[in-house]
C-alpha cells in the first residue's frame, strides 16, 4: 500500500455507517488498515488491545464511541436515557485505567447529557455528536499549541530522544511529544531524532519511527538499553515524551521505561520535557504513587514478537504498561497553555 500513514486519520467518525473508524495500530507498520467499529464491545476491545492507543487518541475514540452508544439507546425518556448513557460510559471507561484522557472525554460527554435535561433525545444525540467532534478538533489544536511552545525550547539541528509513541498515531494530529518535531521539520530545523523501541509492545519502533520517517525526518531507532549510550555520545540535546496522567504534585505516568530515560537524562545533564494537554493533568490524583498502573499479559513480553515462546515454561513475568517519573526529574511540562517548570535547563 502506498498511502502515507500521515494522510490517514488516527480516529474518525463515519456518520453514514454509524461507526468509529480507527487505524488498526496493532498491524503497523506492515499494514495500514482502517477498522470500522460499531458495537460498544468492539470499541472496548479496540482500546483494551491497543488497536487505538495513546492517551489523547483513546479520549477521541471514547468520545465518538459513547456517541455511538447514544444512538442505540432506544427510549424517549430522559432519565432512562441518562442512566443507560452513564452505564455505557462506565463500560468504556473500564477498558484501560491509566490514561486519564479516557475518563476525561467520557465525563465531558456525560456533562452534555446532564446539561440537556428537558431537550428531546434526538436533540441530545445531536449535541453529543458535536461534542465528540469538538473533542477531536481540540486535540489537534492543542497538540499544535504544545508544539509551538516546545519550539521555544529547541534549536535547529538538535538531537532529540523520545520514548514510546506520543505522535500523530497517539492523537488526532501532530502528537504531543512529536509536535515540536513536526513543526520544527516544517521550518527546516533538521533535528536528529532517536526513537526508543519501547519494549514490550514496540510503539517506538513500530509507530514513532514509522510516522516520523513517513514525514521525511531524520529518525534513528535504538533499543531501549541504548539510550544511555546515545546520551553519553553527546547525540541528545533534549528528551521529549508524552504522558498518560500528571498527578497534582507534577509526577507523571507514561509508558514503561520513561522514568529510566528521565534518570539517564538527569545523569547526563539533558533537559527532560513532558508534553501533555491540560486534560491529562489530574488534580484528583495527589501523587504518582496514587496513579493506577495497568498490568498487561505476560504474552506481550515472552510470546508476541517471537516465532516461539522465548522464555522457559513457568518463568514469571512482570509487565506493567506504565511507570511514574518523579517530578524532580522533569525539567518542564509543556501544555497548550504554556511551559510549566522551574527552568529550561536540568
Ligand atoms: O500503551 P500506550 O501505547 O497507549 O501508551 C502510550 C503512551 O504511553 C504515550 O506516551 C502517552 O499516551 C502519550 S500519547 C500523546
Amino acid at each position: 500500500m502506498n498511502t502515507n500513514i500521515l494522510d490517514m486519520e488516527t480516529v474518525a467518525l463515519d456518520d453514514s455507517e454509524c461507526a468509529l473508524v480507527i487505524i488498526d495500530q496493532t498491524q503497523l507498520p506492515s499494514r495500514a488498515e482502517y477498522l470500522h467499529l460499531k458495537t460498544q464491545g468492539e470499541i472496548w476491545t479496540a482500546i483494551r488491545e491497543l488497536q487505538v492507543r495513546g492517551a489523547p487518541a483513546i479520549g477521541d475514540a471514547a468520545a465518538i464511541g459513547i456517541y455511538l452508544a447514544a444512538l442505540e439507546i432506544d427510549t424517549n425518556d430522559y432519565a432512562e436515557f441518562a442512566q443507560r448513557f452513564h452505564e455505557a460510559a462506565d463500560y468504556l471507561n473500564s477498558s484501560r485505567p491509566t490514561a486519564v484522557n479516557l475518563s476525561w472525554a467520557l465525563n465531558r460527554m456525560e456533562t452534555v447529557v446532564k446539561n440537556a435535561e428537558g431537550k428531546s433525545i434526538p436533540e441530545i444525540r445531536s449535541l453529543l455528536h458535536d461534542e465528540a467532534l469538538r473533542i477531536k478538533q481540540e486535540d489537534i489544536d492543542i497538540c499544535k499549541k504544545i508544539g509551538e511552545h516546545a519550539l521555544t525550547l529547541v534549536k535547529p539541528g538538535m538531537g532529540l530522544l523520545t520514548h514510546c509513541n506520543a505522535g500523530q498515531l497517539a492523537t488526532a494530529k501532530y502528537g504531543t511529544a512529536t509536535a515540536v518535531m513536526y513543526l520544527g521539520h516544517q521550518k527546516g530545523y533538521h533535528f536528529k531524532i532517536y526513537a526508543d523501541e519501547t519494549r514490550p509492545l514496540l510503539q517506538g519502533a513500530r509507530l514513532t519511527a514509522y510516522e516520523l520517517s513517513a514525514a521525511g525526518m531524520d529518525v534513528t531507532l535504538i533499543c531501549d538499553n541504548m539510550a544511555s549510550t546515545v546520551m553519553k555520545n553527546g547525540w541528545i540535546d533534549a528528551v521529549f515524551v508524552g504522558c498518560d496522567r500528571v498527578a497534582a504534585n507534577g509526577d507523571v505516568a507514561n509508558k514503561i521505561g520513561t522514568s529510566g530515560v528521565a534518570i539517564l537524562a538527569k545523569h547526563y545533564g539533558i533537559p527532560f520535557y513532558v508534553c501533555a494537554p491540560t486534560s491529562t493533568i489530574d488534580m484528583n490524583t495527589p501523587t504518582g504513587a496514587d496513579i493506577h498502573i495497568e498490568q498487561r499479559p505476560a504474552a506481550e513480553v515472552i510470546d508476541m514478537w517471537y516465532k516461539e515462546r522465548m522464555s522457559a515454561d513457568g518463568v514469571k513475568v512482570y509487565n506493567p504498561a506504565f511507570d511514574v517519573t518523579d517530578h524532580e526529574l522533569i525539567t518542564a511540562i509543556v501544555t497548550e497553555d504554556g511551559i510549566w517548570g522551574t527552568s529550561k535547563e536540568p
